[in-house]
């Protein structure tokens, strides 16, 4: 058996370290909700989101309202929300139509998808990778033109649900081509089904973080098997500062049997605040904009600090307390 390495406090400090969180509540999470959400209150929980500090937030999603008609006010939301100098708003575009619309709607940055797996590419995308691959060159030379900014979304960076593993060869060779060939400021690696494992983020962290310093990575984990707030540490100390999360850790396909939300924006910021991170956030008002949630979406929300409140949050002793007490010291004033 090998000696467990030497403990090394510092590991676990922040020391002010700044982590950007981004908010994809709003598109990943609401696209997944089977209510619609009135446009006036989206526009007020993105509002309330630039509010809360996040760093970049995922609007919306230009994709066509039949196949997701909780987002068919892509254009009116972005157009009506609050901008806050400093913040990003992005939106998640499907294809050059998508691309043309956010682009319209003054979106600061497209965020284009597609799975690291065939078998998920097909069933989600209907397209090959290779021919995904053409259609986001298309969308990110229309975005260039405009000189708006390109992230690359992959899906299934740390497993497929129907092929399994994914090899990392096979994700680093598609993101070398997203930066070196489509121009791609940022890329996200995707765990879309909740596959991914700590040791393993940091792995393939680390690889992305030696190979492309200047591109920034961002790290999308659902809490599908628990491992979110696991795998958001394991990725920090692999070097990483940027993860998507949603406010309320709504999302998740409702078709999927067992598919949950993506990582709780409140959880990962109350966690990494405690640690010394600099997060940027004000609880107090994500968690107000979270609280407002299972009003719109008609269900109970998966975020634990809504639920049991941050962990300073006292609660009054027992009304006899008093009383739980002399009998306490009485026992012993007996015994002697
Ligand atoms: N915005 C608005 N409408 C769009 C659109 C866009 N970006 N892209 C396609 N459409 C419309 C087309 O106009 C067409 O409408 P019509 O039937 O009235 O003519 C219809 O959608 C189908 O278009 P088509 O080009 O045949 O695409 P498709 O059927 O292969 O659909 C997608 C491909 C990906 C555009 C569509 O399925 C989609 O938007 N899916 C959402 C994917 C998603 O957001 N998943 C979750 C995040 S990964
Ligand atoms: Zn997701």
């Amino acid at each position: 058996m090998n000696a467990p390495a030497p403990f090394n406090a510092a590991r676990w400090q922040g020391q002010g370290r700044r982590i950007f969180l981004q908010e994809v509540g709003t598109r990943d999470g609401l696209q997944a909700e089977s209510a619609f959400v009135p446009t006036a209150d989206k526009i007020a929980l993105v509002d309330a989101l630039s509010e809360a500090g996040l760093a970049k937030i995922e609007v919306t999603a230009f994709v066509s309202p039949q196949a997701i008609p909780a987002l068919r006010d892509a254009e009116q939301v972005l157009h009506e929300i609050r901008r806050v100098p400093g913040v990003v708003y992005s939106a998640l575009v499907p294809n050059v139509r998508g691309a043309e619309r956010a682009i319209e709607s003054r979106a600061d940055e497209l965020n284009l998808v597609m799975s690291a797996s065939e078998s998920h590419n097909l069933a989600n995308l209907r397209m090959l990778r290779e021919q995904s691959f053409a259609a986001l060159a298309e969308v990110a030379a229309v975005s260039r033109r405009a000189g708006v900014a390109v992230n690359v979304s992959l899906s299934c960076a740390f497993g497929c649900p129907m092929e399994g593993d994914v090899s990392v060869d096979t994700v680093l060779d598609w993101c070398a081509r997203y930066v070196e060939e489509l121009g791609a400021q940022g890329v996200t690696l995707c765990d879309t089904t909740g596959m991914a494992f700590p040791s393993q983020v940091a792995a393939l962290t680390a690889a992305f973080r030696a190979r492309w310093p200047g591109t920034a990575l961002t790290l999308h984990f659902h809490n599908t098997r628990g491992m979110g707030l696991a795998n958001v540490l394991a990725a920090i100390d692999a070097g990483a500062d940027r993860f998507d999360a949603s406010f309320g850790g709504i999302g998740g396909c409702p078709y999927a049997p067992g598919a949950s939300g993506n990582v709780c924006t409140e959880e990962i910021a109350h966690a990494l605040t405690l640690m010394g991170y600099d997060t940027g956030i004000d609880l107090a008002r994500l968690l107000a904009a979270a609280s407002r949630l299972p009003a719109l979406i008609g269900h109970d929300i998966p975020s634990q600090i809504v639920k049991a409140g941050q962990r300073l949050d006292l609660h009054p002793r027992p009304a006899e307390f008093e009383e739980i007490r002399q009998r306490a010291l009485n026992r012993d004033a007996h015994r002697s």
